[in-house]
């Protein structure tokens, strides 16, 4: 690491530590990051948002081995997804442990954890030595950032620090599994795709039922201003664009049917940046139903959603 890296970790750490906000890069998208065990700060975090209450947030840790500092006795199976994924685009959703905050769980019996994979955010979370609350950088309700220039353009000067480690390699959430009931249910898809995760637990996964099970998965999220019409072909994208009115226009199509890691990637960039052009409909062939595919064709679905 440079000096001038190390310089911003430990200015990033003093910041944490007097109860400051810090955007941080994961693999998945940016994170606004606070001091889990700190209320005033994980409140702050609420008030910049604009995020409700009942939305709880994810602690992120440095490794597995503070599982068991966070969740109250958690069952194997968040043990093995842990050993399988951490670090990297998996939260497990366990009972909290007896320290764990009300005001990072909206009052819930349980927490979500996850182990960060980003370089820059391992680094951060090994030097600061506790968990760090963070939700997606960005206003409740809308695309999640994947660089440092989205979150700046998003949060700006009510951040006190953002860390620049470029843009982010998966580009949608993490994969959350409720281990908490059983079978274990996906209750948000992401970066680690179903077939991979009942591969691990060698057993059932649950059929999630309901957008009550998250309180944070509304319907409509993710959300750019352009309208957009999903498809899963070309040629049905490019029949909707010769249909469209004059008040629909500019309309734009883009193609993510044929590269699903690629899609996850640049995802959110495509969106924010329709709406920078003032396209008025993105019409979207999407990828196939599996693999990282299955994420992206959930935050489409959710952008895509009328509000
Ligand atoms: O990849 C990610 O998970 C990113 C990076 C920054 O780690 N974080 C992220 O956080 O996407 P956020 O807050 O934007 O989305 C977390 C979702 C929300 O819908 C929230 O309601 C849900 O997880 N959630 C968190 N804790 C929960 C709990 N205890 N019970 C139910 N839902 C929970
Ligand atoms: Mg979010």
């Amino acid at each position: 690491m440079t000096a001038e890296r190390t310089g911003e970790l430990a200015r990033a750490v003093e910041v944490l530590r007097s109860g400051g906000l810090v955007a941080i890069p994961t693999e998945t998208v940016y994170g606004l990051a606070a001091d889990a065990a700190n209320e005033a700060a994980i409140r702050r975090i609420f008030a910049v948002k604009g995020r409700p209450a009942d939305h709880p947030l994810i602690v992120h840790l440095a490794n597995a081995a503070e599982l068991d500092s966070w969740a109250a006795d958690p069952p194997m199976v968040a043990r093995r997804l842990a050993e399988a994924f951490w670090p990297g685009p998996m939260t497990v959703l366990v009972r909290r442990g007896p320290g764990v905050l009300d005001v990072v769980t909206g009052g819930r019996p349980t927490v979500g954890l996850r182990v960060p994979a980003h370089p820059m955010a391992a680094a951060l979370l090994a030097e600061f030595g506790g968990g760090l609350a963070a939700p997606s950088a960005n206003r409740f309700g809308r695309v999640s950032p994947t660089t440092a220039e989205h979150v700046l353009a998003d949060l700006g000067d009510e951040v006190d620090l953002i860390l620049d480690g470029g843009p982010c390699r998966i580009g949608v959430e993490s994969t959350i599994v409720d281990c908490s009931v059983d079978p274990p249910q996906i209750l948000r898809p992401g970066g680690v795709s179903a077939a991979t995760i009942a591969a691990v637990i060698d057993g059932e996964l649950g059929e999630a039922d309901g957008p009550s099970r998250a309180s944070g998965m509304l319907a409509s999220h993710y959300a750019p201003r352009c309208r957009i019409d999903l498809v899963d072909t070309r040629a049905a994208g490019e029949s909707i664009l010769i249909g469209l009115d004059q008040s629909a226009r500019p309309a734009e199509l883009v193609d993510l049917g044929a590269d699903a890691d690629g899609a996850a990637r640049d995802l959110y960039q495509l969106l924010r940046s329709a709406d920078q052009r003032g396209v008025a409909t993105l019409v979207v062939v999407q990828p196939a139903d599996d693999g990282i595919g299955a994420a992206v064709r959930d935050r489409l679905r959710k952008a895509a959603a009328p509000r």
